[in-house]
């Protein structure tokens, strides 16, 4: 049962021999200190899953700012503190960055607010939490090294796969929950139960209300960590799609389309960057302007903007006309292999012929990339100038078509046309 749960060989045997020694350490140096140490949050869950989870962190009944500059004392290390907060960061010596927090009443995930922190005890703590399954602790203390403290039942809910809030203004509070509710669902396999569902279905309009950065957090965990077609099915299904992409498609289409990309991404070997969620998002959207800021409007920096705008640029220039690779090649070269996929994919799940060639374009793009270079056309006698990168543009486009031709034959051809039509500049 969860009242005699002892996590301690787990722990041992889950963790790195240097964070199990910290731990144990910490736990020894807190005890000393009369403060109540005890690791909570993800990786209590997960040493009962038996999953591999190496982010340690720490909430004492006490100050954290005393044991953190404790611990730097005695141990060597650095440590940082936040005085608003009554929390401190410990820098071992090894490096190992801890994060140490005073048990407090209120939550905030976001510093923005003035904190008005309230020392507590880990009860009080926990119960400010997320879920059951995530509102447990194991203590650090010596004298009960490993116990497991679980005042809300979140070891059975474990056992019986259940996402549950521990009350009911917590999606109030924090309506990410929701979509953090969905990542574990999908990552573990679990399903809320009905209480906190219903209060989930009700909560997708406050989300509306959160910053964009906060649900973007979230959003992109959900999107990269986890699957895209699970979003979509559970985010429609919960109501919710419509609060976090006013602009998105039916779900049919979403899941058409996604298809098509996933298919894609494995063709062209696309790199699973966790920048990507933006332009995945973006294939979920309706392609109009409002549509591409909304996606925009949630990136979290340059790379993840970026997507989005290539996509938007992409789609404004494609005109139906568009059949050879080479004239794909003038539109997408320069653009990223991500976007030009959601492009096709977009395009690729109403006509199936274009899913196709963006197949042959983004492969046969890996192909011509750089085989022949500025080097090579000066050695046929071509002046470098501003020409240059048009004709290695035309080099490549017309090997994009003419995938048979050897390197000897695009020199031959390149030293028949471009001579030609670089004497033919110069005499202008
Ligand atoms: N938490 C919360 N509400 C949030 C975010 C976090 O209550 N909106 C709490 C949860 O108790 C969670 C802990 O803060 O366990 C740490 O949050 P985070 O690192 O985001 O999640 P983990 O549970 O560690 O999940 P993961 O395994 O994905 O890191």
């Amino acid at each position: 049962s969860a009242a005699r749960t002892n996590l301690a060989f787990s722990a041992k045997s889950r963790l790195s021999q240097n964070l199990f020694n910290l731990i144990t350490l910490i736990g020894n140096r807190a005890s000393a200190l009369n403060m109540k140490p005890y690791l909570i949050g993800g990786i209590v869950r997960d040493l009962i899953l038996g999953r591999d989870n190496q982010d340690i962190d720490i909430v004492v009944e006490g100050n954290a700012i005393e044991l953190g500059e404790n611990l730097a004392a005695s141990e060597g290390g650095s440590v940082r503190t936040h005085e608003a907060f009554k929390t401190a960061t410990w820098t071992s010596p090894e490096g190992i960055k801890v994060d140490l927090t005073s048990a407090r009443t209120e939550y905030y995930d976001y510093p923005a607010a003035l904190p008005q922190v309230e020392l507590s005890d880990i009860k009080e703590d926990l119960y400010r939490r997320d879920f059951t399954i995530n509102a447990m602790g194991m203590s650090l203390a010596p004298v009960d090294f490993g116990r497991l403290i679980d005042f809300f039942n979140g070891y059975l809910d474990i056992r019986g796969g259940i996402i549950k809030v521990l009350y009911n203004l917590s999606f109030t509070e924090d309506p990410t929950r929701v979509l953090r509710a969905m990542r574990f669902e999908h990552r573990f396999s679990f399903h809320m139960d009905e209480q906190t569902e219903t209060l989930a279905r009700n909560h997708g309009r406050t989300l509306s209300s959160v910053s964009k950065p906060r649900i973007a957090g979230e959003l992109s965990r959900l999107l990269i960590e986890e699957s895209p077609v699970f979003f979509v099915k559970r985010a429609a299904e919960l109501d919710v799609f419509r609060y976090i992409l006013s602009s998105h498609e039916d779900v049919i289409t979403c899941l058409s389309r996604l298809s098509v990309y996933e298919e894609l991404a494995k063709q062209v070997n696309l790199e699973k960057s966790i920048h990507n969620w933006t332009a995945i998002l973006t294939l979920l959207s309706d392609f109009t302007p409002d549509a591409f800021s909304e996606c925009r409007s949630y990136a979290h920096n340059k790379q993840e903007a970026r997507y989005v705008s290539e996509i938007e640029s992409i789609s404004s220039a494609v005109r139906p006309a568009v059949i050879k690779l080479s004239e794909w090649h003038r539109i997408l070269e320069g653009k990223s292999s991500v976007a030009s996929a959601v492009f096709f994919a977009k395009a690729g799940s109403e006509d199936q012929a274009i899913a196709e060639m963006g197949r042959l374009y983004l492969t046969g793009r890996e192909q011509v990339k750089n085989r022949i270079s500025g080097q090579d056309l000066i050695k046929l006698g071509l002046e470098p100038g501003p020409d240059f990168k048009e004709w290695l543009l035309e080099i490549e486009g017309k090997w994009l078509d003419e995938p048979n031709l050897t390197k000897d034959d695009m020199l031959r051809w390149a030293q028949e046309h471009l001579l030609i039509r670089a004497s033919e500049n110069e005499t202008e």
